[in-house]
């Protein structure tokens, strides 16, 4: 067993890829904390079942998503990377711990309420997820600001279950990466770039390199010709200066001085160039990935022969504290 601490951390495969600021916001992030951190990466295809994908899409958009990961940095030497449905005890823990989940306390998720209603496992859904986590004993657990309030869940039940059957769980930080939220819709630059929303303001990871320049050069961009950081006066710029810093490595600051006195064009043509410069190699390796399903496959089953065990062992001290009697 490894001394690092372990950090866990899901994804859903459905949508038509993973975009800029999933890259930027968590997947990058994944790749670096893969040396200091035990890491285990998962496909939250379960997850992903709440909005009834066709079935033969469903299986494109799982492989697309373990090719789109390991393109971004995901390194099965390092990190354990895994399907969650290969993994038979997490809806199994998911069932204990919707037994101590108040109905109330469900209905209570702003996700789900925002959907308005919908299917039993959407419900559900925050419920997995702390069975995802708890399950592995994860210390720290890198997601989103709207992954918030899943996250004082999965701690509140955590803690329960351990108060009333004794110390079992190890109960995780909220590890929130702040910076997922700050990448915005290129043709709406108040609303955050999203997959169900799609369409020109969205950057797809894999896509040709000529709709990026296409979508980068129709940005929405606003009215003056300075280039300068106000989020709310220049929402347009201000995404544009965001996505140049964190590609480029340069400061915003360092970029608005750089750009005094030039015009968006040369601004725009400097942008697309940063992101096609930070796409080139993840969409090179997605190719030589995706033509490959057999090592895709591979990879998930070794992924799932190492996560397995540490699944199992948590679910065996959960069923003799809950009182199941083990199978003779
Ligand atoms: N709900 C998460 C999201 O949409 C995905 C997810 C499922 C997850 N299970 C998880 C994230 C466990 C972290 C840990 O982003």
């Amino acid at each position: 067993m490894s001394d690092r601490r372990r950090v866990l951390s899901g994804i859903q495969p459905t949508g038509a890829g993973k975009h800029l600021g999933n890259y930027l916001g968590a997947v990058r992030h994944w790749a670096a904390m893969q040396d200091e951190f035990e890491c285990f990466y998962f496909m939250a295809d379960l997850h992903s079942l709440t909005i009834t994908p066709d079935p033969a899409e469903l299986r494109q958009q799982c492989r697309k998503l373990v090719a789109e990961l390991l393109a971004m940095g995901v390194d099965p030497a390092k990190s354990t990377l895994f399907a969650q449905s290969h993994v038979p005890e997490h809806p199994e823990l998911a069932w204990v711990l919707s037994c101590l989940t108040g109905f109330g306390e469900a209905s209570r998720m702003t996700q789900f309420k925002e959907k308005g209603g919908g299917n039993v496992g959407l419900f559900n859904y925050p419920v997995l997820q702390a069975a995802d986590i708890l399950l592995y004993q994860a210390h720290a657990v890198p997601v989103g600001e709207d992954q918030r309030q899943h996250l004082e869940l999965t701690r509140d039940l955590g803690q329960r279950f351990n108060s009333r059957y004794g110390d079992t769980f190890t109960v995780p930080d909220p590890y929130v990466q702040k910076s997922a939220e700050r990448i915005k819709d290129l043709q709406d630059p108040t609303a955050k770039m999203s997959t169900s929303k799609g369409g020109p303001g969205v950057l797809w990871v894999i896509e040709d390199d000529k709709q990026t320049l296409k979508k980068i050069k129709s940005a929405v961009t606003d009215t003056g010709r300075e280039v300068v950081y106000d989020v709310d006066g220049k929402p347009g710029i201000s995404n544009l200066l965001t996505i140049l810093s964190v590609a480029s490595g340069s400061s915003v600051e360092a970029l608005v001085k750089e750009f005094d006195g030039k015009g968006y064009g040369d601004f725009k043509a400097a942008v697309a160039e940063a992101v096609l410069g930070m796409f080139a190699p993840v969409r090179a390796r997605f190719a030589e990935l995706i033509a490959d399903p057999g090592y895709l496959d591979q990879v998930l089953r070794e992924g799932a022969a190492k996560a397995g065990p540490i699944a199992r062992e948590t679910m065996t001290t959960v069923r003799d504290r809950i009182g199941l009697l083990a199978p003779a």
